[in-house]
């Protein structure tokens, strides 16, 4: 595995792989867990070669958030990336990414709206503009992103088809642990007991998903679904709402591609998960 930092090496090593077949690309902010390394295995699937980008991106934290505290530890992510059979590790520094006097933006108005994007102004343009580069950067054919972000993923396809990127966009099912929690960098944030707590996530989620199958009231359901993660734990919810998979609009009543999504604080950290509705058939 190449580890590259700066951008003229990367286009000689691009150029190079992409002589071997079809190229993907992983997107990551390192701290990886077995969630990003499911998302290799699917590009190593999907493509014959493939790249990772590590970059904790300034762009997509507000300020007050986390981005100081966000785990770095590229050593130990390299080892298991180049264990997992990846080709390229991209990992340039801000100054590599951002020059002096960068004063460009991206912004993906529509699906970036409500959600995360209410409780987090400017999150989303900071993420399209930080995936734009990669992908004018890397020049991958595929590029893979985690279901667990699932506003993020559709933010990502309105701007690659907007901005003409021709990249295929795959969005990879979330991991979970076994008691359901989605894994996330952030997890490692919590104590023992918050992460025990952190459980009532997913199966408030889940008890949620089956009430509304059973044809109970959505404001009913997703209020009980509050109070639960409010008894089990949680100190505050950004958001718990049903919306159309494709292009997130708010629902009021159960239709296919329907998905719960929750934004949720315990012990200081906001935990993101999203699930469907109704299972696909
Ligand atoms: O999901 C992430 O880790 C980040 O938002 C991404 C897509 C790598 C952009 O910085």
């Amino acid at each position: 595995m190449q580890l590259i930092n700066r951008l003229a090496a990367l286009r000689s090593a691009v150029d190079q792989l992409k002589t071997g077949g079809k190229l993907a690309l992983v997107p990551t902010m390192g701290a990886l867990h077995a969630g990003h390394l499911r998302l290799v295995e699917a590009a190593r699937d999907a493509a014959d070669r493939v790249a990772v980008s590590i970059f904790v991106n300034p762009a997509q934290f507000g300020p007050g958030e986390d981005l100081d505290a966000y785990p770095r530890q590229l050593e130990e992510d390299a080892a298991r990336l180049k264990a997992a059979g990846v080709d390229l590790l991209w990992a340039p520094s801000t100054e590599e990414v951002y020059a002096p006097g960068f004063a460009t933006s991206v912004r993906v108005d529509g699906v970036s709206e409500g959600l995360c994007g209410a409780s987090r102004p400017g999150h989303f343009d900071g993420v399209a503009l930080v995936v734009a580069k990669l992908f004018n950067q890397v020049r991958p054919d595929i590029a893979l992103f985690g279901q667990k972000d699932f506003q993020q993923l559709a933010v990502i396809r309105r701007m690659a088809v907007d901005l003409d990127f021709p990249i295929e966009i795959i969005g990879v099912p979330t991991v979970r642990d076994a008691d359901g929690l989605a894994l996330s960098s952030r997890n490692a944030y919590l104590t023992a007991e918050g992460r025990m707590q952190a459980a009532a996530l997913p199966a408030a989620m889940q008890a949620a998903a089956a009430a509304l199958r059973a044809g109970n009231a959505p404001a009913t359901v997703l209020d009980e679904a509050k109070n639960s993660l409010l008894r089990g734990g949680f100190t505050s919810i950004d958001y718990l709402e049903m919306r159309a998979g494709d292009d997130l609009r708010l629902l009021d009543r159960v239709q296919d591609g329907a998905r719960l999504f929750v934004a949720a604080r315990i012990e200081g950290t906001r935990l993101i998960d999203n699930i469907p509705v109704a299972m696909p058939a």
